[in-house]
């Protein structure tokens, strides 16, 4: 429908019916207005597969009908395949467009804050270009089939504990360089319709009614011009959501809500508390019409869209298995894989016959069908199963010595281990890394009577690994959807050849964890007091070993990289510098590498990670096939936040350029000067006189400064070394005045400061 239609429209709505339109009609449902000819549109969870609800007013779990569960965030992000991901998101768009649906609430992508995010499955990274990127991937997919996603949930929310009301303490520099990051690149990328807020404060305000968050930022920073929906239950102060930008309220709040709009509306304050203090909880019309507008827009075009077609769902379950095969992470192998085909093999683990292949809460797909990895591997191998531990009790330790006996005689042993379903899910957050002492009692006792021991995991984030050195092979299969088994089994016997890599660090303990000691806060506030020092930042920067580093994933074939080429040795902040590298498949099997590139700034003017991930390729190489990866990088990869210019700054000076396998595997340097421009500080009494002699009008003043004092520049400073500083330059202008003798006045002062600051 046309903008000018949209409008003529809204001129004929009624202020009641205006309110109604910006809050669910039911669980899943917006309000139609009949009357108008508006319709409604139907939404539902979620980022790995569908669960519509079989009754619309139904916001519990279970009862959906059922979808495929394609591998979850956790699996899909370790592809590092934005390819992958969108044709993850096309198939479940197709299944939403024969389900009926308009918008998938999907993806999600907060920052991986710590390992023990309850809800980290349904997350990629803890970093934002991959996080960013995968998610850009998985919305165009989704919205090449004409359905509408809902990106979430915006921003920070990094923790389930006390998620409805914590208050995140987070810089303004840790909010762009990672958290908000991780959205701002697939809001310009892929332009998702629809955003999801989250139910976490940001520095006092909730996402559901910050007007910087979701118009300052979102809309006029970001050019987003979709809707801003609230996670389910996510609304305090429902007029104050509408004057910062919050479109649509989910679920219906059985027109309470709706009613306090039109009160705000008719200059009669609300009840609620208003936490802004632009805010005075009267809405003007015009303030409600941009919500309005930007739904109805929303609801027509995914409604003109709406077109229902049969979708083939047996041929999903081998799309499942086939991303996921491109997704898990062969983290350690010593000889052991691939296994031979037909030999005698021990499968054991109770989760070889009952997988865990996702997680709890509201992603939780109703599947028809599960791989199950014991069917997977009979295919290959001549097996002998055992229980090994029971998911029922994970304290019975009683099934380990039949695993034992069963793992004696064999060529090789499969363990599948990991987390049972009640260690982690959406609402609670782990106190811990440990898989089940009946696992590790299990591979203890197995690798001690057989050496070929290859452990498969399947968890939803990093656990500790205390069996590291015990077993010969590990496989990271993380929740890997519904077929994860048969990639699994393809896997293991060579039927392909692992290519995912790891896309958060494994640390060796919790204790090392950035966000370990102050995980989740009080009940009231969480202080996210490591900044920008996020995953590997932060291990790269204190030097801490981690059991496996971000990036990491082997292969079975080995690939060798050569001649890195800049663009240019010397830039300015503007240009766009092109990388390029060879990579040659040097080993016996076909295979995919992931090239990684990081940045490092090599100045010490301002606290930086060791370096960041800018950019990242997944290549095809056939043995001994050579190619060359290209990389663009804008000024951007070179950028820190800086929180006194509230801006992207770049420092003039040189950068490194690495290229790797992994961010612990660098193969290839090589530098690059940028010259940048240098942000002036406004210079205030309450600047350093340092920061006067660096401004770019500076010099003359703190000279004309310094003769007031009947001082040459010469005498104060020895050499005439700009850097050259004194206990002079820590004084700030204000000392001028009172401590060196009434020789300047305020006014003078300001005079010549207002002279440095002009232009
Ligand atoms: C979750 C959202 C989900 C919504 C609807 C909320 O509890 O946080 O991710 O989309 O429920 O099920």
């Amino acid at each position: 429908m046309k903008k000018k239609d949209i409008k003529k429209l809204l001129a004929q709505m009624t202020i009641e019916e205006k309110a109604g339109l910006l809050s669910g009609l039911d669980g899943w449902h917006t309000k139609p207005v009949d009357r108008l000819g508006i319709p409604s549109i139907m939404m539902a969870d979620g980022p790995h597969g569908l669960r519509k609800q079989r009754l619309g007013n139904d916001v519990g779990l279970g009862n959906s009908y059922e979808a495929t569960c394609f591998p979850t965030a956790s699996l899909l992000a370790c592809s590092w395949d934005k390819e992958l991901a969108a044709k993850q998101g096309q198939a479940i768009g197709e299944e939403a467009s024969d389900q009926d649906l308009q918008i998938v609430l999907g993806p999600g992508n907060n920052i991986k804050r710590s390992p023990l995010c309850g809800r980290n499955f349904e997350y990629f990274s803890e970093d934002p270009c991959l996080s960013g990127n995968i998610a850009a991937g998985i919305i165009n997919g989704i919205q090449s089939e004409g359905i509408g996603t809902a990106l979430k949930h915006f921003a920070a929310n990094s923790q389930e504990a006390n998620r409805l009301v914590i208050d995140e303490r987070i810089s303004e520099r840790a909010l762009r360089e990672i958290y908000l990051r991780s959205f701002e690149i697939p809001v310009k990328e892929a332009k998702p319709t629809s955003l999801m807020c989250a139910y976490n404060k940001i520095n006092g305000d909730y996402c559901s009614q910050s007007k910087w968050l979701l118009t300052d930022i979102l809309r006029e920073e970001w050019g987003f011009k979709g809707i801003v929906m609230s996670d389910w239950g996510a609304v305090d102060n429902r007029p104050q959501g509408v004057y910062a930008g919050l479109d649509l309220e989910m679920p219906s709040s059985f027109g309470i809500n709706d009613k306090e709009i039109v009160k705000a509306y008719k200059g009669k304050k609300t009840a609620m508390k208003s936490h802004d203090k632009h805010f005075d909880n009267t809405l003007s019309e015009k303030e409600i019409d941009a919500c309005c507008e930007r739904m109805l827009k929303l609801i027509f075009s995914q409604n003109e869209k709406r077109n229902v077609r049969k979708c083939d769902y047996k041929s999903h379950h081998e799309i499942a298995a086939e991303i996921a095969k491109e997704c898990m992470v062969l983290l350690k192998n010593e000889k052991l894989l691939p296994l031979k085909e037909g030999t005698k093999v021990a499968v054991i683990g109770e989760m070889a016959k009952k997988p865990r292949f996702q997680g709890s809460g509201s992603s939780q797909v109703t599947v028809s069908t599960v791989s199950k990895p014991l069917d997977e591997i009979k295919k290959y191998a001549e097996v002998e199963y055992a229980q090994g531990y029971s998911l029922d009790d994970d304290k019975d330790t009683s099934k380990i010595a039949k695993a034992v006996k069963a793992a004696k005689d064999k060529d090789a042993v499969i363990i599948i281990a990991g987390l049972p379903d009640n260690y982690e899910s959406e609402g609670f957050d782990r106190s811990h890394m440990n898989i089940p002492e009946s696992h590790l009692r299990l591979i203890e006792k197995v690798s001690k009577v057989n050496k070929n021991v290859v452990v498969v995991l399947c968890n939803g984030s990093p656990v500790a690994m205390p069996f590291v050195n015990d077993v010969s092979a590990i496989l990271e299969a993380y929740l890997s959807g519904q077929a994860g088994a048969k990639a699994m089994a393809e896997i293991l016997f060579g039927k392909a050849n692992p290519c995912g890599k790891l896309a958060e660090t494994f640390p060796m303990k919790i204790e090392d964890t950035p966000s370990y000691l102050d995980r989740w806060g009080n009940e009231k506030t969480v202080n996210y007091g490591e900044g920008i020092f996020v995953g590997y930042r932060w291990y790269e920067k204190r030097k801490l070993p981690v059991l496996f580093p971000f990036g990491h994933g082997l292969s079975y074939t080995t690939f060798k990289y050569s001649d890195l080429e800049i663009s240019t040795d010397e830039a300015s902040e503007n240009d766009i510098i092109t990388v390029k590298i060879k990579v040659k498949n040097t080993g016996k099997y076909d295979g995919k590498e992931i090239v990684q590139l990081y940045v490092e700034d090599l100045s010490d003017n301002v606290m930086r990670p060791v370096k960041e991930l800018k950019a990242f390729e997944k290549i095809m190489l056939l043995t001994g096939e050579e190619k060359t990866v290209e990389f663009t990088l804008d000024r951007r990869a070179f950028a820190y936040w800086d929180d006194i210019h509230h801006d992207w700054c770049v420092n003039s000076g040189t950068f490194r350029i690495h290229v790797g396998a992994s961010s612990a595997d660098i193969r290839l340097t090589d530098e690059i000067k940028i010259n940048a421009e240098p942000k002036q500080k406004k210079i205030t009494i309450y600047s350093t006189f340092r920061d006067l002699r660096m401004h770019k009008n500076g010099e003359a003043a703190a000279e004309e400064i310094l003769r007031i004092f009947g001082k040459s520049k010469e005498e104060v400073y020895s050499d005439d070394e700009k850097d050259n500083i004194t206990s002079l330059d820590w004084c700030i202008l204000r000392n001028f005045i009172t401590m060196f003798g009434m020789k300047l006045s305020i006014s003078k002062l300001q005079k010549i400061l207002d002279k440095v600051n002009e232009e």
